[in-house]
């Protein structure tokens, strides 16, 4: 186990944001975990698992311990029918993707490029391209920080929904992600229903030619963090009832939206776009030009300048279409976790 003390967060997280944490420790097995938590020095100290820091804003610099998961190891078994896999959950998502693909394995394809760690996977369900985790994911193993025990839940357990779960309530901060099982049928069938997949041609469908497809189409949109600092779509597409839809159809007749389970799940970035923010900037921060769901670090951009700039593009929203945005993005303050809101206060 790895410890740093007063060190840079700036590699664990994919904004590309100088923020400094009273420890970062990276842990290696369960018992490295249990140990940070059981520490009497750290007893009294904020701790936050990180996996690659693909979905988090640092917004000040962090006074607790930051954990970064370096839990390693995939076991393979196969089945008549499937592919079972168990995977530890500091394993890098898009390798293992890449993997699957180059095994003549089904069922990741569409979830290709999207950064992080599989352990991070169940928490928000990773979705992408008309699949979700939830699609692939038959148990997710935790450990529970209130026994101490490594505990596993079904899939159905999960409560998965459109970027949620069980983890991001009621085992919220309760649970660290230790490991996830996937079952990847061998009966695989594509899945091309997103617009640029129905391109292509029947015959010559492949879990090869899927992924490299949702390759292009993540590359032509999407920034890359390595070149330059984001964490992908800033904010999740807001849900509205049937009858609010109606009323925004009739007022915005080509807006963009798709059935969800209670109502209509509308296209944010449609909303920011037509608002005309692409491009727009506040400091260092930038609206993508090419995906206005996107926040970019595009000028040594400070965390404050993306809270402005998120906090501006949420207004304007909200003043055209009478919509809020909610962000997927969380937000890490002094202690813990902090959202948009609880930063604007009464400026709201
Ligand atoms: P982190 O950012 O490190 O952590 C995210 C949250 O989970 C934090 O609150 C953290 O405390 C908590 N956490 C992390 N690990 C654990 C654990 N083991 N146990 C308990 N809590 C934990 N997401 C999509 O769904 N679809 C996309 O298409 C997509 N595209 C993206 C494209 C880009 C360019 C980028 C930068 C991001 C994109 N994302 C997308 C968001 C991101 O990739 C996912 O949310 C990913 O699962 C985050 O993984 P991570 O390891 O980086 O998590
Ligand atoms: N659109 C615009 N202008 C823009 C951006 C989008 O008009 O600037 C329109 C597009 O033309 C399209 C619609 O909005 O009609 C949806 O756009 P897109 O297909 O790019 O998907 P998205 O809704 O913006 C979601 C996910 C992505 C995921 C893609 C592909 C959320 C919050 N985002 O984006 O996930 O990769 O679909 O499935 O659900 C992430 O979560 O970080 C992420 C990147």
């Amino acid at each position: 186990m790895q410890i740093y003390k007063s060190a840079d967060l700036v590699l664990h997280h994919t904004f590309s944001i100088s923020q400094t944490s009273q420890y970062i420790v990276e842990i290696e097995s369960i018992e490295d975990l249990k140990s940070v938590y059981l520490k009497e020095e750290w007893k009294a100290l904020p701790k936050l698992m990180l996996g690659k820091g693909s979905n988090v804003l640092f917004v000040e610099p962090f006074e607790g311990v930051a954990i970064v998961n370096r839990l390693q190891g995939i076991e393979v078994n196969e089945t008549e029918a499937d592919w079972k896999l168990h995977i530890n959950a500091g394993e890098d998502w898009p390798s293992l993707v890449e993997w699957a693909v180059n095994k003549g394995i089904g069922g990741l394809e569409n979830l290709a490029m999207i950064p992080g760690c599989v352990g991070s996977a169940p928490i928000q369900n990773i979705g992408a391209y008309g699949v979700e985790l939830c699609d692939v994911c038959e148990y997710v193993d935790y450990l529970c920080l209130e026994s101490m025990k490594v505990k596993r839940l079904s899939k159905g357990q999960c409560q998965f929904g459109y970027r949620d779960s069980i983890f991001k309530h009621e085992l919220y901060q309760k649970s660290i992600i230790v490991s996830v099982g996937l079952t990847l049928t061998k009966s695989w069938a594509a899945n091309t229903k997103y617009g640029p997949l129905q391109e292509l041609i029947s015959s010559e469908i492949t879990p090869k030619t899927v992924y490299s497809k949702v390759c292009e189409v993540r590359s032509s949109k999407l920034p890359d963090p390595n070149v330059v600092g984001n964490a992908g779509s800033f904010f999740k597409n807001p849900i509205v009832p049937q009858l609010q839809f109606e009323k925004l159809q009739q007022k915005f007749p080509s807006i963009v939206a798709y059935p969800a389970d209670k109502g209509m799940k509308l296209a944010a970035g449609w909303l920011i776009d037509q608002c005309g923010l692409k491009g727009y900037q506040i400091g260092g921060a930038q609206v993508h030009e090419k995906q206005a769901l996107v926040i970019i670090n595009k000028d040594n951009a400070t965390s404050q300048d993306i809270v402005d700039l998120a906090a501006y593009v949420r207004q304007s929203v909200l003043d055209k279409f009478a919509v809020e945005l909610e962000h997927e993005v969380r937000f890490i303050g002094r202690s813990g976790e902090t959202s948009l809101k609880q930063l604007l206060g009464d400026k709201l």
